[in-house]
């Protein structure tokens, strides 16, 4: 396993289109395990592909206490059931460091993604997971939580990260 260098706003590679994942393969196993030590190691809770310039579908998540409950997901996809039920919480990312966003999202969604052998899955994620699953896939959107300030903050971040 390797650590991979993460990618820190504003650089504009965080900002391409991830692609769906089509072929489920060994890279794909190699990918998602460094993209797991590379979380570990800067304590991360959430990483995308896109962070880590490799514009593919691919998330790896862990949220337990323990550090002991590794997830990924490739090509997730999350459905919102209820847009009128949004839950504030405040964000941080390893690509903007420094900064905690307060972030509404909603909290009634499904999620369905792939494993790394391509199987489906589907669930209804609550608490924690659901903010961060939402936070990820902004990545592979192109999105990051400085999107989320006032344009007046995203200056001001933007000068800060640049200097
Ligand atoms: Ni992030």
């Amino acid at each position: 396993m390797s650590i991979l260098k993460i990618l820190k706003y504003p650089d504009p590679r965080l900002r391409k289109v991830a692609e769906k994942v089509s072929l489920f393969d060994k890279s794909l196993e190699i990918l998602s395990n460094d993209m797991l030590e590379t979380m570990y190691k800067e304590n991360g809770i959430g990483l995308a592909a896109t962070q880590v310039d490799i514009h593919k579908r691919v998330v790896v998540i862990d949220i337990s206490e323990e550090r002991d409950d590794p997830l990924v997901f490739v090509n997730p996809v999350v459905t919102v059931l209820d847009d009128k039920s949004l839950v504030p919480c405040e964000e941080g990312c390893l690509s903007v460091p420094g900064v905690n966003v307060e972030v509404m999202r909603p909290d009634k969604v499904k999620l369905n993604w792939l494993d790394i052998r391509g199987n489906n899955h589907e669930m209804h994620p609550e608490g924690l997971l659901t903010v961060c699953i939402q936070h990820e896939i902004d990545h592979l959107e192109g999105k990051l939580i400085a999107d989320f300030l006032s344009p007046l903050k995203q200056s001001r971040l933007k000068k800060k990260a640049t200097k």
